[in-house]
């Protein structure tokens, strides 16, 4: 006969199972396709599906090669879609925006600084799909948050995730650095937190500022991690994009 084993489950798990986050390790990895053409694309998807989650596309992709064709191809090879179209416009433009894509994607992204009228009509607009707020980017030093916005980026991102929370947003894009401040905030405590500026101990910095390795933003209260060119294209050490996807899921397992 066999016994049920009774595992011990954290404050962080109950939280995840409140915010719906998959415990699957490979559902909580958003890999960045920063392409220009759907033949790499197609092709990393196709090499990366078993290992990743979701399939973000950004500007280079989306302004490439068109947001219905990434839509359609993504879809056709069973990939789940992050829109990374940052929208940053009046109300009225990013509501036409959002019922352009927001049946056709698991999550999307706006900007913080669009206003709360703006994320307010995008909240209303963006049916199951999962709407994400942008706070400070991640390529932004301190430095850069100050002459942006005359605060720390540490700040900023808690006053953009309050913005976030009161305008019926599902989650907030942060860097790694700024996880345990907002876990100290118990009315942000619902938020979902993704995380780009990912950086493995085997891969470079880039222009990415604030960064964390995978184990560190999962540890801090990642929800879901963001990376894009240490596994699309890996560090000769590490050899293949499989190899660096299958070394984060380790690492995050
Ligand atoms: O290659 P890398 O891992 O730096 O890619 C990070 C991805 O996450 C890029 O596609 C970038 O546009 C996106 N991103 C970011 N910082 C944010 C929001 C999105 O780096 N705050």
């Amino acid at each position: 006969m066999e016994y049920m084993k009774i595992l011990p489950i954290s404050h962080s798990d109950i939280i995840r199972k409140m915010k719906n986050i998959s415990t699957n390790p490979k559902e909580r990895i958003i890999v960045a396709l920063d392409f220009s053409t759907i033949e790499e694309i197609q092709a990393a998807v196709i090499e990366l599906r078993d290992f990743v989650g979701y399939f973000k596309v950004g500007l280079q992709a989306i302004n490439r090669i068109g947001t219905p064709k990434l839509i359609q191809e993504i879809t056709n090879l069973g990939g789940q879609i992050f829109f990374d179209g940052k929208f940053h416009d009046i109300p009225h433009t990013m509501e036409e925006a959002t019922n352009s894509i927001a049946s056709h994607v698991s999550m999307f992204t706006v900007h913080a600084s669009a206003g709360s009228a703006a994320l307010r009509t995008v909240a209303g607009a963006k049916g199951t799909s999962l709407l994400l707020v942008v706070t400070v980017l991640t390529s932004l030093s301190d430095e850069g948050a100050q002459e942006v916005f005359s605060q720390s980026a540490k700040d900023r991102v808690i006053g953009f995730a309050k913005l976030a929370a009161a305008t019926g947003a599902d989650g907030i894009v942060c860097s790694p650095l700024e996880l345990g401040q907002l876990a100290s905030e118990q009315d942000l405590a619902k938020l979902i937190r993704v995380t780009p500026g990912i950086r493995p101990s085997w891969s470079d910095q880039g222009d990415q500022s604030r960064t964390a390795t995978p184990r560190q933003a999962i540890e801090w209260g990642a929800d879901y991690i963001v990376i894009g060119r240490p596994i699309t294209h890996p560090p000769k050490i590490i050899g293949s994009r499989k190899r660096a996807a299958q070394l984060i899921l380790e690492e995050i397992s």
